[in-house]
């Protein structure tokens, strides 16, 4: 493929909302505890992800990897818009704030994202996996306070 607004494009299509096509088919036995919005969209964010881990020390693979940071960005930026399905076991009188460092963190999560395709655009492989590093701090922080433990 080409053409990079194709990439763009087909990298966003990547995140609209999913039907629940992978886990509905799931025995009832195997399905987790829930299955949410969020989840879907940050298990399309990990199928990037993980590609991306791999790939980003290779200079000769910035096209490709700028494709997968824009799946991640537009999964990252939907996940902005929900709500981690903990902030229902929260108090109701700690729920909004709950939420809103929810927010804060993706926010900044977002912009990580963002300095990666800078770092990608400027042929620094260097810096894209010195961000990868934060990144995946990042994710690990952000699922031990937001996660459900049982999610
Ligand atoms: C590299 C970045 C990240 C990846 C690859 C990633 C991946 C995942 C995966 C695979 C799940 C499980 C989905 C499921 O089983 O349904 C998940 C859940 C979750 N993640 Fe992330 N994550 C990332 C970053 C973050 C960050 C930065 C935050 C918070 C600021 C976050 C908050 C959550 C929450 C709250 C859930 C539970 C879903 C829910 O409450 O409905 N994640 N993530």
């Amino acid at each position: 493929m080409k053409s990079p607004l194709l990439f763009a494009a087909l990298a966003l299509s990547l995140c609209l909302p999913a039907a629940p096509v992978g886990r509905a088919a799931e025995p009832e036995h195997k399905k987790k505890a829930e299955e949410t919005e969020l989840g879907n969209t940050m298990e399309k964010m990990n199928g990037a992800w993980r590609k991306l881990k791999k790939q980003a020390g290779d200079a000769t693979n910035n096209a490709a990897s700028l494709a997968l940071v824009a799946t991640m960005k537009a999964c990252a930026e939907k996940a902005l818009t929900l709500k981690p399905a903990r902030a229902e076991d929260v108090p109701a009188a700690g729920r909004a704030d709950f939420v809103a460092d929810y927010q804060k963190d993706m926010k900044e999560f977002v912009s990580l994202v963002g300095e990666l395709e800078k770092a990608f655009q400027a042929g620094d492989n260097a810096a894209a996996q010195a961000l990868i590093q934060k990144m995946g701090a990042a994710q690990k922080e952000g699922h031990k306070e937001f996660k459900r433990p049982d999610l």
